[in-house]
């Protein structure tokens, strides 16, 4: 029951994107508000996540439907503990084609510091580090739990250090709050060899609280940006990949490498839900076809009832193949949540 997989819109399964925590140490209030993530807010019980053998038995069944691409999220995931003992295993996984898995993590970066050199020699190749500003009193309001911002910085210094690259950081655009550090994030790291993301404030979850009034579309981004420091189109890097490129241009109006470039991921203003062919797997153990989606299918049950290889590839195969999910291309269209009383799953249970 193997093979490349597509899902009822012709979409391939190249991407999956583990959450290996529900939990973080930083509380942005755009994913994990205080208001509704505070002390008596019930995590995951241990029981409940899938051992690092579990997820390494998946993540082989979905390579065998032609998954490419891995990357652990969270929540935070330098928070799950011996998480360099589950990217040893992943990293001895081989695609179809019998090459190394793309496999890569996005994080805070407040523990990088610590962990960097630790996960470069557990064989994770590359990282994406959040980081929603350069100013320092910005930074610890967009965390809100005052985490400076110099170690955050030191942390993307350690993973370039220990060779963990291309990094990438994402700012998400908030309008109002911190669109102030968009010029500032976007000078400190031309030419640094760091591609800066810029994203949409997205309607993602239950809890934040989300306005369009504070998406800052990118386009305005683009537009700020290149009023200072010029920019050129640049061609996709991958089929249905998240971010536009834009490369600074040098004198001759051409890009040029030196100076590097940025991105603009942009799910409010211009859907990319065409070609998404990400799949998620929560904490514990459920597949979501959509980052906005408001149900999983649960693979747990299956894995701890014994089911042979062949039985989850079928499980995995009809769940794909039953996909219908466009969700950002759908939003302007769609009933608010309010009036149809289901809710979305969280960022910080299904990752970014
Ligand atoms: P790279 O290979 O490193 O470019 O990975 P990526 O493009 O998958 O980027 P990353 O995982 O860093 O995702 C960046 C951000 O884009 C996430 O944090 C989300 O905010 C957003 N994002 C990623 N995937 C999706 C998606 O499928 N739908 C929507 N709407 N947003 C997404
Ligand atoms: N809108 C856009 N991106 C978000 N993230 C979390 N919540 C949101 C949101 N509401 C993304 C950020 C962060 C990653 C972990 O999740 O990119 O870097
Ligand atoms: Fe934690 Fe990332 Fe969510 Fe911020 S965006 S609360 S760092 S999981
Ligand atoms: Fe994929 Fe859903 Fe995001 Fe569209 S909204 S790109 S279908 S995850």
């Amino acid at each position: 029951p193997t093979g490349r997989l597509l899902d009822a819109l012709g979409r391939p399964l190249r991407d999956l994107r583990i959450s290996v925590t529900d939990r973080c140490n930083f509380r942005c209030s755009y994913c994990m508000p205080k208001e509704v993530f505070d002390k008596d807010y019930r995590y995951l019980p241990h029981s409940a996540l899938l051992t690092f053998e579990e997820i390494t038995r998946l993540t082989r069944v979905f390579i065998a439907h032609g998954v490419r691409k891995v990357r652990l999220t969270g929540g935070e995931p330098l928070l799950r503990k011996n998480l360099e003992t589950l990217i040893e295993q992943l990293a001895a996984l081989r695609t179809l084609d019998g090459q190394p898995l793309d496999l890569t993590l996005t994080t805070n970066g407040s523990l990088l510091t610590r962990k960097a050199a630790l996960l470069k020699a557990a064989g994770l190749q590359r990282v994406t580090v959040s980081l929603d500003g350069l100013d320092d009193a910005v930074f610890r309001r967009m965390n809100d739990v005052d985490f400076p911002v110099a170690d955050v910085l030191q942390g993307i210094a350690a993973a370039q250090e220990a060779g963990l690259g291309p990094i990438k950081v994402n700012m998400v655009v908030k309008r109002g709050t911190n669109d102030d550090q968009i010029l500032p994030m976007a000078r400190h790291f031309q030419g640094s060899g760091i591609v800066v993301r810029f994203i949409e404030y997205m309607d993602v979850g239950a809890t934040n609280g989300w306005r369009m009034d504070e998406v800052l579309p990118s386009a305005e981004v683009v537009r700020r940006i290149a009023a200072e420091m010029p920019l050129v189109p640049l061609e996709p890097a991958a089929p249905g990949e998240t971010a536009e490129r834009w490369g600074y241009a040098g004198p001759d109006g051409r890009h040029d490498p030196q100076l590097g470039e940025i991105g603009v991921i942009s799910s409010v203003t211009q859907a990319f839900c065409r070609d998404c062919n990400r799949a998620r797997l929560s904490t514990e153990g459920k597949v979501y076809l959509c980052l906005f989606a408001h149900e999983g299918h649960d693979l747990r049950e299956l894995l701890r009832s014994g089911a042979s290889d062949d039985a989850l590839a079928s499980a995995i195969a009809t769940i794909w193949q039953g996909r219908q999910d466009r969700y950002s291309e759908l939003r302007a269209s769609l009933p608010p949540e309010t009036a149809t009383g289901k809710r979305r799953v969280e960022m910080s249970y299904i990752g970014g």
